[in-house]
């Protein structure tokens, strides 16, 4: 059975950015492939978060990852320090990586201007460590969003290189994208971000949610409510295209065009539609929080199956470059 994996970082509540570019595409490819899917917590000490803050978000983003769907009974879930096979490939994949590559990675530029304070050795290297999450499953397909697909261009590149050296060792990860690869955030402007403060958390009440819409940017150009829209550069616009059905986004077209109804009357009916799909998920998540005692065992089980696979990949790594089998005496 081909393999998916993916991740997520636990640095911070999920989005519904999150949840269209990814998690969607999670619940819908767990049926169909063997799954792997992490909490990737080592990714999130490149910004040194608070222990008790860290520990917290690890899970509450694996009750995230449940609520929105994803089957412990389907597909594997699991904490990617829980694994040791990913840190051990990272290091040696970092040394099949030319500096040049990371050089190039937009994100770590991005990241680096954005906060120059926590510029450190591991956010440069955070691609290699992704690339490892993916290769020590053997994984081919990698559902997320379209602000990762640098990092999984970094990671055919490895591939590559690898097995040219050593024979065909691991395939070459291609990303799976959902139909929104690029959610904007609230100002309409930027992508949704957990660092950018323009996010509609996947957990907020209807009351959060609609405070934030009542202030979202619509088309810059209808100032009054007689105005005719232009749905086409509406922001709002494009999230009924993720949460309305095909009748209402049609209608919703028609009636701001013609100004039959103005931008709160939209806003409103965004916001039933999006209660629609995250009062479930809430739900779901209370329920999750409600029974620490399962979610351990979904991670531990999790992580027992995870390193079971990623032991099989590190044997054959270790065999092929050189090193000893793991734990083994040298004889
Ligand atoms: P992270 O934690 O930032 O985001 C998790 C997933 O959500 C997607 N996403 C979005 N999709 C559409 N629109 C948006 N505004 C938006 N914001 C976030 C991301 O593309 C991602 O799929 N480096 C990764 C985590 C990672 C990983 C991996 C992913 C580590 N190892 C291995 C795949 C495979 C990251 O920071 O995602």
């Amino acid at each position: 059975m081909v393999r998916v994996m993916s991740g997520i970082q636990p640095t911070g509540a999920l989005h519904i950015g999150n949840y269209l570019g990814a998690l969607q595409n999670w619940v819908r490819l767990q049926g169909e492939y063997e799954a792997f899917f992490a909490v990737v917590d080592l990714h999130a000490l490149t910004i040194r978060p608070e222990p008790e803050t860290l520990r917290r978000a690890i899970r509450e983003i694996a009750i995230g990852i449940l609520a929105a769907g994803v089957d412990p009974d389907r597909a594997t879930l699991f904490v990617q320090s829980q694994v040791p096979g990913h840190a051990e490939l990272m290091w040696i994949l970092s040394c099949f990586t030319p500096l040049g590559d990371l050089n190039r990675m937009t994100q770590f530029k991005d990241k680096s201007t954005q906060l120059p304070e926590l510029v450190n050795a591991g956010l440069f290297t955070y691609p290699i460590l992704q690339a490892a999450d993916i290769l020590v499953y053997r994984a081919e397909r990698v559902p997320v969003g379209e602000d990762q697909e640098q990092h999984l261009e970094l990671a055919r590149e490895i591939v590559r290189r690898f097995n040219g050296l050593y024979g065909a060792t691991f395939p070459e990860p291609m990303p799976v994208r959902s139909t929104a690869p690029r959610v904007l955030g609230i100002d309409g402007e930027a992508k949704m971000s957990k660092s950018k403060g323009n996010e509609i958390g996947l957990f907020e009440t209807e009351q959060e949610t609609w405070e934030k819409l009542r202030v979202a940017k619509t088309d810059p150009q209808r100032l009054r409510r007689q105005d005719p829209g232009r749905p086409e550069v509406c922001n709002i616009f494009s999230y009924h295209g993720y949460f309305s059905d095909a009748a209402t986004c049609a209608q919703v077209d028609r009636e701001c065009r013609t100004a039959a109804i103005g931008c709160v009357d939209c806003k409103k009916l965004l916001a039933r539609n999006l209660e629609a799909v995250k009062g479930p998920i809430r739900e779901r998540a209370l329920a999750l929080r409600a029974d620490p005692g399962r979610l351990d065992q979904i991670l531990g089980d999790g992580a027992a199956r995870a390193s079971r696979v990623a032991e099989e990949t590190m044997a054959m790594v270790r065999e092929r470059i050189g090193l000893p089998k793991a734990g083994a005496g040298h004889g």
